[in-house]
């Protein structure tokens, strides 16, 4: 009771009160952002995440350049109306090898982060060139001009490398086989044994129909069939561990 009987002294000193609410607030403050410099990852692994594959990563690339984004969100948010229609809500590690990240914050077309495997590599050429040919209302830009540009790849390891600075653990053998990779992945006729091992799950394909020219549209439509279909669904356990 003594204390409560001294409370008025803070109660009727602002300034004594004003340093009394920055002491608590400081503790908590410290309590919360001391943890994350020990921690050397806030975010949960997950089965099946694995860093793009050079086909994927150009094509993610253009996605960028072209400003999908503007239109196009990459989060499912955890409520019922958006899981059942884009499928399991995101989650934090599936954007863990994005840089920048592409959640996105507005939608003037639907959320792409599970749209990998949902539409045909033919859908999506029609739906690249015209959109308004398979969703007549539509607004959509034209991206017909990706099937005529030849992708340039150069030496394609430069972009793995950038991504190791920022964290991405590429390895030594995915740096040096980066040209190859990309191109076997681009070619359905290819040895894919190596490159599937690199990356497992990496979908193969003459994506655009065009089987002369690797094309920025391979590239982009190689990136979109891989979205969300790298985590495993169906043993992924919400409560934190696997079936
Ligand atoms: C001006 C806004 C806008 C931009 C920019 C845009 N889109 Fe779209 N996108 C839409 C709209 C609206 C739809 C829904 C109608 C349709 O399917 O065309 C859509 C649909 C899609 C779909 C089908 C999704 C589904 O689940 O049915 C894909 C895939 C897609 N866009 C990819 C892209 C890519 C890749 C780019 C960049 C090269 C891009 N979009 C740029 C507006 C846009």
């Amino acid at each position: 009771m003594a204390l409560l009987d001294k409370h008025h002294i803070i109660e009727r000193n602002a300034t004594l009160l004003l340093v009394g609410s920055l002491f608590v607030v400081t503790i908590g403050g410290i309590v919360e952002i001391v943890p994350l410099f020990y921690l050397e990852n806030t975010i949960e692994k997950v089965e099946g995440m694995r860093p793009y594959s050079p086909l994927e990563l150009a094509g993610r690339n253009i996605y960028i350049r072209e400003g999908c984004y503007v239109c196009h969100s990459q989060m499912i948010r955890p409520f019922r109306d958006e899981v059942e229609r884009f499928g399991h809500y995101s989650l934090a590690a599936e954007s863990m090898y994005d840089h920048p990240f592409q959640w996105g914050s507005k939608r003037t077309g639907p959320d792409l982060a599970r749209v990998g495997g949902r539409y045909s590599n033919e859908w999506h050429v029609q739906h690249l060139i015209d959109p308004r040919s398979v969703v007549p209302e539509s607004v959509m830009p034209s991206y017909g001009f990706l099937k005529d540009k030849p992708l340039e790849i150069g030496d394609f390891s430069t972009h793995l490398v950038a991504n190791v600075k920022v964290g991405v653990p590429y390895t030594e053998e995915m740096i040096a086989n980066a040209n190859a990779d990309l191109l076997a992945q681009a070619n359905p006729d290819a040895d894919h044994e190596e490159l599937l091992a690199r990356y497992p799950k990496a979908v193969v394909g003459d994506f655009d129909g065009n089987p002369n020219m690797v094309s920025e549209m391979d590239a982009l439509i190689a990136y979109l069939q891989m979205l969300g279909t790298l985590v495993d669904f169906s043993t992924y356990d919400e409560t934190g561990g696997y079936r």
